[in-house]
């Protein structure tokens, strides 16, 4: 995902840019660029790739290292190829910018733009807002109130910087979104960046903008408006006060809640790792030894165990969906024992986080010996299921401390969705993967803004926990993508809260559980707004009838889910395709689990009587 940095101030600000950007590579990127301030006029040296081109490319400049004043991003392409024009910073006359997030109405932006004479020379909705600045600037209007008022005119989550010739020295960013933090530099000037990573070289005083702030920087300090009526806000700033364990967790108190966080980066790492992303197809998977596997299945069976069968069974929902190929997703430890009737046109996937589960790896192992296709997908390069199948597909999610699974799930589940959606195409069945291709690029964009330690979601979840804490026992249910998504919910629950609970499919729990019912059990009710919601509706309503305290989690519109549910968590406002609401809910459940176990001062990192990796069966 973009990562963006900006400075104005004393140090030369090219190296600020450059070691800034080094510290946000971890959020995955396919092209980067920097700008700065040479006299009165900016300069601008970008590319495709890594960051070291772009240093190539400033090592030309020597007077660079005068700069005091400039701007840098790592871009992950969203609208637009990863090429060096796609690349940001983008310019527009005296206006250069960065942008990190979604423009939503690009589209009529760019028409009444195009409209009234201008030219954008990129693919991406980011250059356009240059040109509303640009505009706004040449009509008398300073940098600030120009990017205040441009602001006003697109919708979307997203941060920009920005900065002029017409005003050097001066850097402006507003966060509407996608996270932007900023803080003074106590050599003097001001340093921004889309996390707190390339601050904490200078500084451990740092602000975290809210929704709808602009931010001024000068060499002479910060000020923090209101994006909408322009008057000047106070914003407190956090003392990061983090030990070097701490900061290892980035400041988040368990690895888990850090990795919850991490999603976005996560699956933009995944994504880039599995795609072709010089390709105009939707779903290009890179070419590699799985491609063919995949390409000639008949029928797919996905072994896997814990939270990564819970991914798999969620993968068997779009792999039929699309593809058409039947997909039977098995318990590793039940398929291994079985005799079970594939044949040779049967593709098994194995699915494991750390590629040493031992039931996932014995399955692998025998069936690749007697001549089976056989995948792995595992986040562990050089595991030994990497190299017992026959190919391996990595899932890039980065480390994953904490003993409970949870941006791997995420990214198991992305994995199968790219392999569903790729097969879908080549089998002529998905009809909409362009637009959810293009919705999928966006994900991390759209979760990273809601995704944020001190968001109204997290609150809400936080005092929810707080009210059901007490109960007796908690059943999620959930119908179609919500099923498996219930089952992990209530895993989750298990491991790290240690309180009982348990998945159901809403269908289901009238055949025996009902029984279980009365004021002490929580009914969690996953309901999103998708082609299940009325029939769990009528299950929501069936447990309420029999006294069950009832959690909905649905859409923030949904009234009648509202009204019908004694606790409500509203999901972020987002349009989305029905098939990827899973990894809009995914994080809800993760945290709340995780607040469960905050509040009964559990070991969340380390459960007890669970290890990382289960090597034995
Ligand atoms: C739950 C969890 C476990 C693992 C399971 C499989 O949070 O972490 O259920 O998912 O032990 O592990 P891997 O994916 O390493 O095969």
């Amino acid at each position: 995902m973009c990562g963006i940095v900006g400075y104005v101030g004393q140090r030369p600000a090219v190296d600020v840019l450059l070691r800034g950007l080094r510290r946000l590579e971890y959020r995955g990127y396919d092209s980067a660029g920097v700008a700065f301030f040479r006299g009165s006029k900016i300069e601008i040296q970008k590319s495709e790739g890594k960051l070291e081109n772009v240093e190539k490319l400033i090592n030309q400049f020597p007077e660079s290292a005068e700069a005091r004043c400039g701007i840098g991003h790592t871009r992950w392409a969203t609208h637009g190829k990863p090429t060096t024009q796609n690349a940001h910073p983008h310019r527009t006359g005296h206006v250069v910018l960065v942008h990190n997030g979604i423009i939503e109405n690009y589209q009529e932006i760019k028409r009444d733009l195009v409209h009234r004479g201008h030219q954008p020379v990129s693919e991406t909705d980011s250059e356009l807002f240059g040109f509303l600045v640009f505009e706004k600037m040449e009509s008398g209007k300073s940098l600030k109130t120009a990017v205040a008022e441009s602001f006003r005119e697109v919708t979307g989550a997203c941060s920009v910087v920005v900065m002029s010739e017409k005003e050097p020295g001066t850097v402006v960013g507003v966060r509407n979104g996608s996270p932007l933090v900023a803080a003074v530099d106590p050599k003097g000037g001001v340093i921004l960046a889309s996390d707190a990573q390339p601050l904490l070289e200078y500084t451990r005083e740092v602000v975290f903008l809210e929704h709808g702030d602009l931010v001024l920087g000068t060499s002479s300090g910060i000020s923090f408006s209101d994006l909408k009526t322009g008057a000047t806000v106070s914003r407190s700033t956090s003392v990061l006060d983090w030990s070097p364990a701490a900061l290892d967790k980035q400041g988040y108190d368990h690895y888990m809640l850090k990795e919850i966080f991490e999603q976005p980066s996560a699956m933009v790492d995944t994504l880039n790792g599995l795609l072709d992303r010089a390709s105009a197809e939707s779903f290009p998977l890179a070419a590699q030894p799985a491609v063919e596997l995949l390409n000639t299945a008949e029928r797919i069976v996905i072994v896997a165990c814990g939270t990564a069968w819970h991914a798999s069974l969620m993968g068997k929902y779009w792999l039929e969906k699309w593809a058409r190929v039947p997909v039977s997703v098995e318990l590793a430890s039940e398929f291994r024992y079985r005799d079970p009737a594939i044949d040779k046109r049967t593709l098994v996937i194995g699915v494991s986080q750390s590629g040493e589960t031992a039931d996932t790896l014995a399955v692998i192992t025998e069936l690749r010996k007697k001549g089976f296709p056989t995948i792995a997908v595992t986040n562990t390069r050089g595991s030994t299921l990497a190299r017992e199948a026959q190919a391996a597909v990595f899932t890039n999610a980065g480390p994953e401390i904490g003993v409970a699974a949870t941006k791997t799930f995420t990214v198991q589940m992305l994995t199968l969705l790219c392999f569903a959606a790729f097969l879908g195409k080549r089998r002529g069945q998905s009809a909409d993967a362009d637009e959810i291709f293009s919705q999928t690029l966006r994900l991390p964009h759209l979760l990273s803004g809601y995704l944020d330690v001190r968001s109204p979601l997290r609150q809400a979840i936080r005092e929810t926990a707080k009210k059901l804490l007490n109960l007796r026992g908690f059943f999620f249910i959930g119908r179609g993508y919500c099923f498996p998504l219930a089952l992990e919910a209530a895993l989750k629950l298990k491991e790290i809260a240690y309180v009982h609970a348990e998945g159901y499919a809403a269908g289901e729990l009238k055949h025996g559980p009902i029984a279980m019912i009365d004021q002490d059990i929580a009914v969690i009710v996953l309901a999103p707004n998708d082609a299940w919601r009325e029939k769990t509706f009528s299950n929501l309503e069936e447990v309420k009838a029999r006294g069950a305290q009832v959690l909905g989690i649905g859409n923030p519109r949904d009234e009648s889910l509202r009204k019908v549910s004694h606790f409500w968590i509203p999901l972020p406002e987002m349009e989305i395709h029905e098939s990827l609401i899973p990894f809009v809910l995914t994080p809800v459940i993760q945290l709340l689990s995780y607040e469960f176990a905050v509040l009964k001062g559990t070991d969340i990192d380390k459960p007890r009587n669970l290890a990382k990796s289960v090597t034995v069966e």
